[in-house]
């Protein structure tokens, strides 16, 4: 899988040898930062969701979206038992900010969650991340509950959710 974004970025499935730059990504661009060990993993048992934005010219990885299969109660409430695409992380790389990357990189993996029956997608965001929670909205994610104390500095999460079917 191949999306041309623009002239210069492309958004592709990962592959291992893409992972040092999404882990220096992480480091540089969110608090929340996970081992070599995590990204791997998740590489393995959900390729077809873990997402890279390339410049097409030189292949430097400039953003990312991981995301994991889960299966559980609908985030809004309900018991029947569903698939949920839970996007753990997203970033862009500073210069590369508002180009579209991120929307590109979500849409993208949004995309492919439709294609294989998922039925809905959530994620946690802090409270003050106004410009992740304005590009989730623009892309339908709601706002479903606040989660107190949610990271480690005590700020607060939002739930955001997506029902996909
Ligand atoms: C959140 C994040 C991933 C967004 O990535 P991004 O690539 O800058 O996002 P986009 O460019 O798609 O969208 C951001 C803005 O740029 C605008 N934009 C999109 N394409 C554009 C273009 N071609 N020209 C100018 N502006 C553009 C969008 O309209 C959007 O503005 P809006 O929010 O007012 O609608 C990025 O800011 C980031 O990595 N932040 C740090 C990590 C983080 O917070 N991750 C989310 C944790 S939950």
């Amino acid at each position: 899988m191949v999306t041309a974004l623009t002239d210069e970025v492309i958004i592709k499935h990962a592959e291992p040898d893409n992972l040092p730059s999404v882990i220096e990504i992480n480091r540089s661009e969110l608090p929340e930062n996970y081992p070599p060990s995590f990204f791997m993993d998740l590489l393995e048992r959900f390729p077809n969701y873990f997402l890279v934005a390339v410049l097409a010219k030189s292949n430097e990885v400039v953003g990312y979206v991981v995301c994991r299969i889960e299966m559980g109660f609908p985030s809004e409430g309900g018991f029947s038992i569903v698939k949920k695409g839970h996007v753990v992380s997203l970033a862009v790389r500073k210069p590369f900010h508002n180009r579209g990357i991120g929307t590109m990189l979500m849409k993208t993996v949004l995309e492919e969650m439709v294609r294989n029956s998922i039925d809905e997608s959530y994620l946690e965001v802090r409270i003050n991340n106004e410009k992740a929670i304005r590009l989730y909205k623009k892309l339908g994610y709601k706002v479903v509950r606040e989660l107190p104390h949610y990271y480690l500095d005590g700020t607060t999460g939002l739930l955001m959710v997506k029902k996909l079917r």
